[in-house]
């Protein structure tokens, strides 16, 4: 899936989010927030300026959200994003009441909504986690930077083909395949999109080949 198509999973699906910020003393808060729109861009929410949120928002500049979907743990998707977000003011207020009408009842009438203003998630990075497959699904996606590369566990070329990482493997997601340098030797690969990240690999590697990056 593309970085859109997750952002519209969590407007179209998921849509009430948890959302952390910190506090003016460094500690960790969360609430619910709705994510009402997305582009290629980010993500767009609203909220009232006289929250304790707005002003966690204007001096973190930064966010962090999880949503998920599913009736239960082995039936459920999540998603997670985090980055810097910005003021944009009330030039979207109108289009964010079009796509989520049940605002009109929180906030009936236009001299109702001059509190109101809009946030734009334009930076960062999210993640894809998806437990209903089998075997389980994850995936990495950026918005506003280039990166290339998700943080998870690799193997190099130091990995010696001893196929000791194979069967501890919960997920059974390490492939051995042929590498063709002076000899045919084999090499451990790692399906990305279905590592849980748990480590094992790296711990009963005995060439040191696993790093976590
Ligand atoms: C389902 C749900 C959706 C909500 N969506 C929003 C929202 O989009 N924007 C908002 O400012 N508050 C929203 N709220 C209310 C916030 O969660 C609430 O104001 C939050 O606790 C912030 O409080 P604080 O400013 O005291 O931290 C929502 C609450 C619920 C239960
Ligand atoms: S981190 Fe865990 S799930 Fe991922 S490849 Fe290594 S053993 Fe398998
Ligand atoms: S345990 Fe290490 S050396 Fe052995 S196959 Fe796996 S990655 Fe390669």
């Amino acid at each position: 899936m593309t970085t859109k198509e997750y952002f519209s999973f969590i407007v179209d699906q998921i849509h009430s989010t948890v959302v952390a910020t910190v506090d003016n003393q460094g500690l960790p808060v969360t609430c619910v927030i709705d994510m009402m729109y997305a582009d290629e861009n980010g993500l767009y929410f609203l909220t009232a300026k006289g929250k304790n949120f707005y002003n966690r928002l204007i001096s973190g500049k930064y966010l962090a959200l999880s949503g998920m979907k599913g009736e239960d743990t082995m039936s459920r998707v999540a998603v997670s994003v985090r980055g810097k977000v910005r003021e944009i003011g009330s030039d979207m207020l109108p289009l964010l009441f079009e796509k989520s009408p049940y605002m009109n009842e929180i906030y009936p009438n236009e001299k109702s909504r001059c509190a109101l203003t809009v946030f734009h998630i334009y930076e960062g990075s999210g993640e894809w986690f998806d437990l209903s497959k089998k075997t389980i699904e994850r995936d990495s996606f950026f918005f506003g930077i280039n990166s290339d590369r998700a943080s998870g566990y690799y193997i190099t070329d130091k990995c010696n083909g001893c196929k000791a990482c194979l069967n501890i493997c919960p997920q059974r997601c390490i492939d051995m395949i042929s590498e063709k340098t002076m000899s045919l030797r084999l090499q451990a690969v790692i399906r990305q999109n279905n590592c849980l990240h748990c480590g094992n690999c790296k711990s009963v590697c005995p060439a040191g080949a696993v790093i976590k990056t």
